[in-house]
């Protein structure tokens, strides 16, 4: 099962990744990576296709600053922005990374009315919210990317200090992608054994605190970009989980009309995806501390908002 036309904007360190990503596991028969710069999208995606006898896919890469060229795209990853640098945060990409998703939300209402849209560029649940307000489109059919990043982080770390697979770890990060974020320790387990059964709780606490920092430990080391091979993997699983209709279910960034109590923001939130989007929003319990600590990353996510329409 693969789509017709998968696009991706912004051709930067996420874009790129993912558009390769796409095209080895032949989830479209078209990709098209998009980007304002002139050039750009046209020498990766020529390069990425010169890899496709190597790597044996079949899936055509084209790169273009026309938007011409995603005209009835099934999927748009919108990756387009500025990243963060040291000692800079999300929010401060607000102004300038609203503006571009507003443009680009209007070229993908235009060429692709019917399109799903996922939508990865900082402040994430803000930038899903013009996305979704821009191009008007059902919240089916914008969903956020974020909590897959931050619960594979989670995985990752409590792999390594169970040192276990970390195909074994089961972990669910809700809430605004930012130091809010809230990940379930009560829907942590390793092969369903929880893992305050396996770890202390100082232990856990400092796993929960990596995660939450998960981003600017690796702007950290970087010092001139931030993380890319991990979320544009996290991008490319929600795009799979739509083409194959697999009914996945992952946190994500959904637009809430009363889920967990909170309406008219975007937040993660356990997902269904499937042919057509976003199928259904899972209601959890969680106990008392989990819903303040989400009930907190909401009123986070409120105060970007506001910062923006400020
Ligand atoms: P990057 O700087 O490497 O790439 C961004 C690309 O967007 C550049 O090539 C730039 O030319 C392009 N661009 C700018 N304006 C554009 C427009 N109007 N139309 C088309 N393209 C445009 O940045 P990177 O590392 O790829 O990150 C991209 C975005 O994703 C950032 O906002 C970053 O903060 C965000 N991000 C979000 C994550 C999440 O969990 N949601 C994880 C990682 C990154
Ligand atoms: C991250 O979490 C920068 O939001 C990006 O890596």
């Amino acid at each position: 099962m693969s789509a017709r036309k998968i696009t991706v904007v912004g051709a930067g360190h996420v874009g790129e990744t993912c558009a390769q990503r796409l095209a080895e596991k032949e989830l479209a028969r078209e990709i098209v990576l998009i980007d304002i710069v002139e050039g750009i999208p046209q020498g990766k995606a020529l390069d990425q296709w010169e890899s496709a006898p190597i790597e044996g896919f079949d899936s055509r890469i084209i790169g273009s600053n026309d938007y011409e060229e995603a005209a009835g795209s099934d999927i748009f990853v919108v990756t387009a922005g500025i990243a963060r640098k040291p000692g800079m945060s999300r929010d401060d990409l607000l102004k300038t990374n609203a503006g571009i998703v507003e443009s680009v939300s209007r070229e993908i209402q235009r060429v692709a009315p019917d399109s799903i849209v996922i939508v990865v560029s900082n402040p994430l649940d803000v930038m899903a919210y013009v996305a979704l307000q821009t191009t008007g489109f059902p919240r089916e059919r914008v969903i956020g990317m974020a909590g897959v990043l931050d619960t594979a982080r989670f995985r990752s770390f409590i792999a390594m200090e169970v040192d276990v697979s970390v195909e074994d770890i089961q972990a669910l990060v809700l809430g605004g992608h930012g130091d809010t974020m809230v990940p379930l320790v009560s829907y942590t387990t390793v092969s369903g054994i929880p893992l305050t059964q396996l770890l202390s709780r100082e232990k856990i606490d400092a796993l929960i605190e990596r995660t939450r920092k998960g981003g600017a430990e690796i702007v950290a080391h970087l010092k001139t970009g931030s993380a890319y091979y991990a979320p544009s993997a996290a991008a490319v699983q929600m795009v799979e989980a739509i083409v194959k209709d697999k009914r996945r279910v992952l946190p994500c960034a959904a637009f809430l009309q009363g889920e967990y109590g909170q309406e008219g923001i975007y937040l993660g939130v356990p997902c269904k995806l499937g042919e057509g989007g976003l199928l259904e929003i899972l209601e959890v319990e969680l106990t008392e501390a989990e819903r303040e600590a989400l009930g907190h990353s909401a009123d986070a996510v409120r105060s970007t908002m506001a910062a923006l329409e400020g």
